[in-house]
């Protein structure tokens, strides 16, 4: 027996992603006065409306527009507590330092399971209800053996897209032994994460880890099996974005003081510069240059890095209109970095796109065309959700 099969038609506007539609003049593959046709969990079929094949079911887009799930191949969200305190000093010049993570840490650990999960939860319906339908999500507001096994078990409860990040900062029990809790990060803690993640993660910055200490974490993650991503360059040019491309990094997240050397260093690898605007919105800091990096040939992502601390929004729409208004990205680049970007981050070829034989996760906007999600910014543009064929809004 076959699926049900539904045709959405009278998309007035089709971002689709796929090559086979796409060219330099037409970069996000737009189809106008589009249908898909979703079997199951799949996407089967793309292509004008007047062509749609026949179908079980049919729904009317009323010429609005569809575009991919959005990929948030990057946030923070096994955590307890608020940080509203710490925003408003630092909109009134307090500056933002890594320290603030420890504030987070002491609230995540006294907090049960279930607070943890039933949090999760509801950020991962906040997020699905703004259209993003795949969320890589970290631990490292644990960073004990125990807490940080927890979130990753949490975690891995609901998204497969888990990432061990007890190198966040150092655990305050080791504030006089750094080089203790390095080895506590490549050795028990990550046996005892490994099963429950896909990736390994560190924060490679002053105040956090230095490269030295970042390339141990790194390798000590691949020889358990997963592959690296790295927090590189948010506060400074330190060593990070060169660690990632060195050790074949699915991404370099932050990106924000890039070298020359960095940028040519992501345009000529695989690594996927990941561009988090929240961060720099939350913390009243200089955005990256997306402009430079895909000038040079980069793959850019853009995410929400959501947390309590740098940027706590969900929106991956919010993050689409500051990369347009503040990065120098063009609507069609910044609806890309949050769609395929995310996807090419997360090294799945699945999600991201919408075509025959991709998982059928669809957003309809309440506009006619994707340059409305940076064209009215703060506005809910998100009329329906499917995931994974799947009407979930
Ligand atoms: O990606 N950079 C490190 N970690 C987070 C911030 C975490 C926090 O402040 O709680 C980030 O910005
Ligand atoms: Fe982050």
């Amino acid at each position: 027996m076959t699926a049900t099969s539904t045709a959405v038609t009278g998309i007035g506007s089709l971002v689709t992603n796929d090559p086979s539609f796409s060219g330099a003049d037409n970069p996000l593959g737009l189809v106008r006065d589009a249908a898909v046709v979703v079997e199951g969990d799949r996407v089967v079929w793309t292509g004008p409306s007047s062509k749609a094949p026949p179908t079980d079911n049919r729904v009317d887009a009323g010429g609005r527009a569809l575009l991919p799930g959005f990929v948030d191949s990057h946030s923070h969200l096994i955590f307890a507590g608020d940080r509203g305190a710490e925003f408003a000093a630092r909109m009134s010049g307090r500056p933002y330092t890594a320290g603030g993570i420890r504030t987070t840490v002491a609230a995540t650990r006294a907090a049960s399971d279930a607070e943890l999960g039933a949090a999760l939860d509801r950020f991962l319906a906040e997020a699905l209800r703004q259209g993003t339908t795949t969320v890589e999500t970290k631990s490292g507001y644990g960073l004990t053996v125990h807490d940080e096994a927890r979130a990753l078990r949490i975690a891995a409860e609901r998204t497969p897209e888990t990432t061990y990040l007890g190198a966040h900062v150092v655990a305050p029990e080791y504030a006089d032994d750094p080089a203790g809790y390095v080895d506590l990060v490549t050795g028990p803690m990550l046996d005892a994460c490994a099963p429950h993640a896909r990736w390994v993660d560190v924060f490679c910055e002053e105040g956090a880890f230095d490269g030295d200490q970042a390339r141990a974490i790194l390798t000590a993650g691949a020889a358990r099996g997963l592959v690296p991503r790295v927090h590189a360059n948010q506060l400074t040019a330190g060593p990070g974005v060169q660690l990632a491309v060195e050790l074949g990094a699915a991404s370099a997240d932050h990106c924000t003081h890039l070298t020359g050397a960095d940028i040519d260093a992501l345009a000529g690898s695989a690594t996927v510069a990941t561009l988090l605007p929240g961060a720099e919105f939350s913390t009243r800091a200089v955005y990256p240059d997306a402009r430079r990096l895909l000038d040079a040939g980069a793959t850019v992502a853009l995410s929400t890095d959501c947390n309590p601390g740098s940027s706590f929004t969900s929106s991956m729409a919010f993050c689409v209109a500051v990369a347009v208004r503040d990065m120098g990205m063009t609507p069609d680049e910044a609806v890309r970095a949050a769609t395929y970007g995310g996807a090419r981050a997360l090294r799945r070829t699945d999600i991201g796109t919408v075509a025959p034989g991709a998982r059928a996760d669809l957003h309809l906007l309440d506009a006619p065309g994707h340059v409305h999600l940076a064209y009215r910014p703060g506005v809910p543009l998100t009329a329906a959700v499917w995931q994974a064929g799947e009407l979930r809004w």
